[in-house]
């Protein structure tokens, strides 16, 4: 499929990072070095900043995104926000399943598709993280890691609802590391994505999956890694909190 029928999307993962009066300044800055941007511009910012971001971002075409929520409605469960919490606001995307989760929090693919399936439930267009740790891939077993995750954090969405779906492949070994995957190696495992989408679900839906590349992309490797058939964006930690950075990778998602 031509890839210029799928959208763009680039996303911003703040992480533990930014106070609201800096997020303000932060997407204050960005706002205008993105605005015609040919691509979906997206900033998943701390619980804390939502509030702000939302605020700042009216009018614009910046989407703000959630960094995770929890898959009841409501209840005893706390620490916790649910979908419906976010969607009230105004949020639109959440990540999912990111590695940190699964690395410090003790996120599971169970967990990631209880949550998944409540984010598209309530309407949130979910941003699911997949990706092997270094010793996985020396151990030349990628694919089948890939292969699991998808599965099972795909397990029970719907024809319709994994269309709405973006899928995040981030290496773990290239995450905060400056260690990033050579364009080919992304090329590989985002194709291999869509490929174990398309035997889930069929061809045709698979080729109309949005699948990011993360981990240690930057201004300067944004160009190679996008210009790959199966990289339709990239979620981006460090370098989506330096205005101009992000909005260089923006600029050239929008080629
Ligand atoms: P990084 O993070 O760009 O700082 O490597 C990416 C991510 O964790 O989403």
């Amino acid at each position: 499929m031509d890839k210029s029928k799928r959208k763009a999307i680039i996303a911003g993962n703040w992480k533990m990072n930014k106070t609201p009066a800096e997020a303000k300044e932060l997407l204050t800055a960005i706002t205008p070095l993105v605005k015609d941007a040919d691509c979906e511009v997206i900033a998943c910012v701390p619980f804390v900043d939502l509030q702000t971001a939302l605020e700042v971002a009216e009018g614009t075409n910046i989407k703000i995104g959630a960094e995770n929520c929890h898959w009841e409605e409501s209840g005893a469960f706390t620490g916790e926000i649910s979908a419906k919490m976010l969607t009230s606001m105004g949020v639109e995307y959440v990540v999912l399943g990111h590695s940190e989760r699964r690395q410090y929090f003790g996120e599971t693919d169970e967990t990631v598709n209880k949550r998944t399936k409540a984010a598209l439930a309530a309407g949130l267009k979910p941003i699911v993280c997949v990706g092997e740790l270094l010793w996985e891939r020396e151990c030349d077993i990628t694919e089948e890691v890939i292969a699991r995750q998808i599965k099972l954090d795909l397990f029970d969405v719907s024809k319709e609802d994994v269309k709405k779906t973006v899928i995040a492949y981030e290496p773990v070994w290239a995450i905060g590391t400056g260690k990033t995957a050579t364009a080919d190696q992304a090329e590989e495992v985002c194709a291999f994505i869509r490929a174990t989408i398309a035997k889930l679900y069929d061809q045709k839906t698979a080729d109309a999956v949005t699948i990011q590349y993360g981990g240690s992309m930057n201004d300067a490797n944004a160009d190679e890694l996008l210009s790959k058939t199966n990289v339709d964006g990239g979620l981006i930690g460090g370098a989506s909190l330096v205005a101009e950075k992000f909005a260089a990778i923006v600029k050239a998602a929008s080629k």
